[in-house]
């Protein structure tokens, strides 16, 4: 076994590692590599994807990595532009408004850029929440988000509070997650001749055609009845059996993640935008190879075992599992619809029109951000946000363009 080069796969076109990145995706490797020789050759992917992303100190989430921007891997809606988490502040002003105050509590807050902008809107909106909870797993983005906060909006970090678990009390207020749940670790699955059967990670010593020696590869793990029951229950729903080799994933954790946070509503919303699809595009027989997605310095592939700790996994979400779940446990399927038309809702393209167009750069600057941010083929229609709520029940601004949630 050789564990001193990192894999390329069949991405000749990626950038090269510097010495710092390929010694620590080497050190992530080895992490891996002890946990599948302990474990007896294999773990499930949901594991590796864990690791790989949140393991102290070595995973993408939680090293040292630039991940968001220009000079990251990745660019998120926030991110790319401030009228985005404008618009969403003012789907909580109408929220808040109508139940009365409460708090707002995002989930993973990346560099915390969103959370500075709400706050500012709502500020200007005289509709200030109670506080703003942060729930963020990684110590280096609690730091960066706290910089971004005091950078941005000094007088508003009173207002902050950065939690590492769900509140334990009840709240009411507003639940937030931007590109939360397609960073959930996911089980991957091959439909083979003789049922369905979970995708693990293992390791091989064996070389590849490209040369390389690292060995991390995908692995038909033995019969197992959980995943012949998680997916037998898809195929009910759906009305019709998915062809043999067929490639997906679903997210084993969604359920208690979800249930996790209504135990603790009272009254309010759950409002998360992310890229997926409802459960019959998601698990359409055309897309065999399923929804995984990785990014390093702004290249998109699909190979989960490149470049271990540097680059981003993800994968789509599900949003009927998420709809199915939420009404099981007595939350109301408010809204679902593409983000340009939630953004539409929530007057993106009033926010726009007040931007003073004698400032010709930055008026443009901000029409274009509008476009990318709303054009089908860009994030516009990629991106879905889909709305929880409970004890209240108004017709909310986000989806009164448009409201597929029938589509769910
Ligand atoms: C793709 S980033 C999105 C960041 C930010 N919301 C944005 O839009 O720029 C994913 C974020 O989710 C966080 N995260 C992932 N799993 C989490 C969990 N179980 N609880 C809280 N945060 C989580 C990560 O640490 C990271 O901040």
């Amino acid at each position: 076994m050789n564990m001193n080069q990192i894999n390329t796969g069949n991405y000749t076109t990626l950038p090269k590692l510097s010495d710092i990145e390929t010694s620590h995706s080497i050190r992530m490797l080895r992490r891996i590599h002890s946990e599948i020789e302990k474990t007896g050759g294999a773990i499930s992917f949901a594991r590796f994807m864990e690791l790989a992303l949140y393991e102290p100190a070595l995973g993408y989430y939680c090293a040292g990595a630039r991940k968001f921007g220009p000079d990251g891997d990745f660019i998120t809606a926030p991110e790319l532009s401030i009228l985005f988490s404008r618009c969403l502040a003012h789907q909580c002003r109408e929220i808040l408004d109508q139940i009365g105050g409460g708090i707002i509590l995002e989930l993973g807050a990346g560099t915390g850029i969103m959370a500075a902008v709400i706050l500012q809107e709502l500020h200007t909106l005289d509709t200030l929440p109670e506080s703003y909870a942060i729930l963020e797993l990684s110590f280096e983005l609690r730091m960066r988000q706290r910089q971004t906060i005091s950078k941005l909006v000094p007088e508003l970090l009173n207002r902050v509070i950065w939690l590492e678990q769900l509140p334990r009390s009840d709240i009411k207020g507003i639940v937030l997650g931007n590109e939360v749940l397609d960073a959930l670790p996911v089980e991957r699955f091959l439909i083979t001749t003789t049922g369905p059967r979970r995708l693990g990670v293992a390791w091989t010593d064996m070389y590849t055609t490209t040369g390389s020696t690292n060995g991390l590869c995908w692995t038909e793990c033995k019969e197992d009845q959980s995943i012949i029951t998680t997916i037998s229950k898809i195929e009910a729903e759906l009305g019709y059996k998915l062809p043999e080799n067929y490639v997906s994933e679903y997210a084993p954790q969604l359920t208690n993640w979800i249930y996790a946070i209504s135990d603790m509503l009272t009254t309010g919303a759950l409002i998360f935008i992310d890229y997926g699809y409802s459960r019959r595009e998601y698990y359409h027989p055309d897309r065999a190879d399923g929804t995984l997605l990785c990014h390093y310095r702004h290249h998109a592939h699909t190979d989960p075992f490149i470049f271990p700790g540097l680059q981003d996994i993800t994968a789509s979400v599900d949003f009927t599992a998420l709809a199915n779940i939420a009404q099981s446990i007595n939350l109301n399927l408010a809204g679902y619809t593409s983000q340009n038309y939630f953004l539409f809702g929530c007057g993106i393209m009033e926010l726009l029109s007040d931007v003073d167009i004698t400032n010709t750069f930055h008026y443009l600057e901000q029409a274009r951000q509008v476009k990318l941010l709303t054009l089908p083929g860009e994030m516009g229609d990629r991106f879905k946000v889909i709305c929880l709520t409970r004890g209240f029940d108004i017709p909310l601004r986000g989806f009164s363009i448009r409201n597929e949630r029938n589509r769910l």
